[in-house]
């Protein structure tokens, strides 16, 4: 197959990625077109796809702003910064944080208070007029959304946290655009070029064909991974809402695209990306079309076409998926996302403080503890998105991930939840909704040393321990209360997620200097465990939490031994006090609080918990 070649760029301040003059960048360029060959075969690279990637990579090297450069030189001759602890993400709706970009720039000391070092805004870029799934059809790539702000007040964003210390990332949907999106109405108004950006199915059989293997995303709102579009004359593959059309990914025009968009807004000063829906980029029929290899091989080939012009900038594979699919995410053949979601254990540890044993979250665990070196969890309690039990269904029994469902999504007498139960495939546990602190139980008893507060700090706490980044989620850091109200507005109220989408509440947020009320409770325990993370890296504290078994199985223990000193977690998930005899080694500080533990026995308190770094 042969491509268009774009025009060359300026070639100044680009070297030549395919001789062996910069010998890293040239195994790099080796490695991007060997996942390009992999994917669509060696003529079709030598073909004019690898000329427009090297076209693509070369203007975007040439127009790489100088403090971006030296970003990228100070990450490169530091390549273990990736895995230091601490690195805690904040993430938020725009609108609903602060209105507009120009609201988030007035609003960074708070965020500086809190000690973030990352800003995960959720889409923000021009969305399709009306229902947007929250922002995650986008109708142009290029353009910030309007309601927003415009392309620069994003770069004087990202100009000025960069200043602070603070890395904006950003969505890239790239499963997907907006059926409103320039591509899709060229290809809708009859532009072949364009039809092949999509994937279109003939008839109602060929959709029976492959819909017999696909599970549905949203089976209750919007059913099936197809709709029928008149002006296409055919099925169009969705695999969310009817109006985020997939895009063909087996059209190496579409990969160039991508990059291309990634490039530019990460000259913008974007520092990394969030690939949304990573799973779903390849289809195959007869199969379920989610985590094939060429969906791994693709992001690999976009980490290296990075790694070429931007090399400071990371991407973080959103794939809530099972840890299996997920772990490939961190590259196969050579270096893919540089984070992941940690969904399992996020979801088991929802499951264990539900029972009150912490078995499920040892096994998911012992699982994330094999991901690659160099390469980070994203850690978290609570995101935007439902909780998706099913995710877990590789480590617990159908009858756990029912029994946890119902515990948070029904209530009931002996839960702690007021949560709400979400759409899933039929036969299959409905995930859940709610805030963090509808979870947890805060709205019935918002006492800050109560046990709702002290579930909620127990599981941020042990998040911010991990190896990873931690994410907080707008409003955690002050038990913000679900949106009730999201039922009475018609573009929100179709999609439950919205419950846990409230507005940020700034009285709450002013709250958090009484000393003694709940929001100052949290935000302290909030901004204590950030500082006390990155503290990790300086104490000698590295390497992937191994969980391990106690006399007591309510208990979650975990070992950070990969540096000089080592770091171990005890973290009980029931409510009942529990010690367990001759555990502590002699000389061990909680980093917590800063003070020595007599041990050998420790004694934890309801939900209490300890972290524990040897001399
Ligand atoms: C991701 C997002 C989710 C969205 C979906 C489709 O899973 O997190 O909010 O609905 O992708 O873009």
């Amino acid at each position: 197959m042969s491509l268009d070649i774009a025009p060359a760029p300026a070639q100044s301040g680009c070297d030549d990625l395919t001789t062996d003059a910069a010998p890293d960048k040239s195994v790099t360029w080796r490695r991007l077109l060997a996942q390009l060959e992999s994917v669509y075969g060696a003529d079709t690279v030598a073909g004019g796809l690898g000329e427009r990637v090297r076209v693509a990579i070369a203007a975007a090297r040439a127009a790489r702003p100088a403090p971006l450069q030296a970003l990228d030189r100070q990450r490169q001759a530091d390549p273990d910064w990736i895995s230091r602890s601490g690195q805690s993400v904040y993430t938020f709706y725009v609108d609903r944080f602060a209105d507009t970009l120009r609201g988030v720039e007035q609003r960074r000391d708070y965020l500086k208070a809190l000690g973030v070092r990352w800003l995960h805004p959720l889409p923000l870029l021009k969305p399709r007029p009306g229902d947007s799934d929250g922002g995650f059809a986008v109708a142009d790539y290029r353009a910030v959304d309007p309601a927003l702000g415009d392309m620069p007040d994003l770069s004087r964003l990202a100009a000025s946290l960069h200043e602070d210390g603070i890395g904006l990332l950003l969505d890239i949907v790239s499963n997907h655009t907006a059926r409103e999106h320039e591509w899709a109405q060229k290809a809708r108004a009859g532009d072949p070029e364009y039809r092949d950006y999509y994937i279109v199915l003939p008839d109602a059989e060929a959709v029976a064909a492959w819909e017999r293997e696909l599970i549905d995303v949203f089976p209750a709102t919007a059913p099936g991974s197809f709709t029928w579009d008149a002006e296409m004359g055919g099925y169009v593959w969705t695999t969310f809402y009817p109006f985020q059309w997939d895009l063909n990914y087996a059209n190496p025009v579409v990969f160039v695209e991508m990059l291309e968009i990634l490039l530019h807004l990460a000259n913008q000063g974007v520092q990394g990306f969030r690939l949304d829906s990573a799973p779903f980029l390849w289809k195959r029929q007869g199969t379920h079309s989610r985590n094939q290899p060429e969906a791994y091989a693709l992001v690999e080939a976009w980490r290296a076409a990075l790694d070429l012009a931007t090399p400071g900038v990371v991407l973080l594979a959103e794939a809530i998926e099972s840890l299996e699919d997920v772990l490939p995410f961190f590259g196969l053949e050579g270096p893919g996302c540089n984070l992941a979601y940690n969904n399992g254990v996020m979801t088991a540890l929802w499951g264990g403080l539900a029972d009150g044993d912490a078995g499920i979250v040892r096994r998911v665990m012992a699982a994330a503890a094999k991901r690659p070196p160099r390469s980070a969890w994203l850690n978290y309690v609570r995101c935007h998105d439902d909780l998706i039990w099913t995710a877990l269904s590789a480590y617990a029994p159908a009858e756990d991930l029912a029994r946890w469902s119902a515990f948070y999504g029904d209530g009931g007498a002996d839960s702690f939840s007021d949560g709400r139960a979400f759409q899933s495939a039929t036969g299959l546990a409905p995930s859940t909704n709610g805030m963090a602190a509808a979870l947890t139980g805060l709205r019935r008893d918002p006492s800050p040393d109560g046990p709702a507060a002290a579930r909620l700090r127990l599981l941020y706490g042990i998040v911010h321990a991990l190896d990873g980044w931690p994410l907080i989620y707008m409003g955690d850091e002050l038990g913000l209360d679900d949106d009730l109200a999201y039922a009475e507005d018609p573009l929100r109220a179709g999609d439950g997620r919205w419950l846990h989408r409230p507005r940020m509440d700034w009285d709450l947020a002013e709250r958090r200097h009484a000393a003694g009320t709940l929001p100052a409770t949290l935000f302290t325990a909030m901004r204590a465990f950030g500082e006390t993370a990155r503290r990790l890296d300086s104490l000698g504290v590295r390497g992937p939490a191994e969980p391990f078994e106690t006399p007591s199985p309510a208990v979650l223990a975990f070992r950070r031994g990969g540096g000089p000193r080592v770091l171990t977690v005890f973290a009980n998930l029931s409510g009942a006090p529990v010690t367990l005899d001759g555990i502590v080694t002699a000389g061990s500080v909680d980093a917590l609080t800063s003070t020595s533990v007599a041990g050998p026995d420790l004694t934890l308190d309801g939900w209490g918990l300890v972290w524990l770094v040897s001399a």
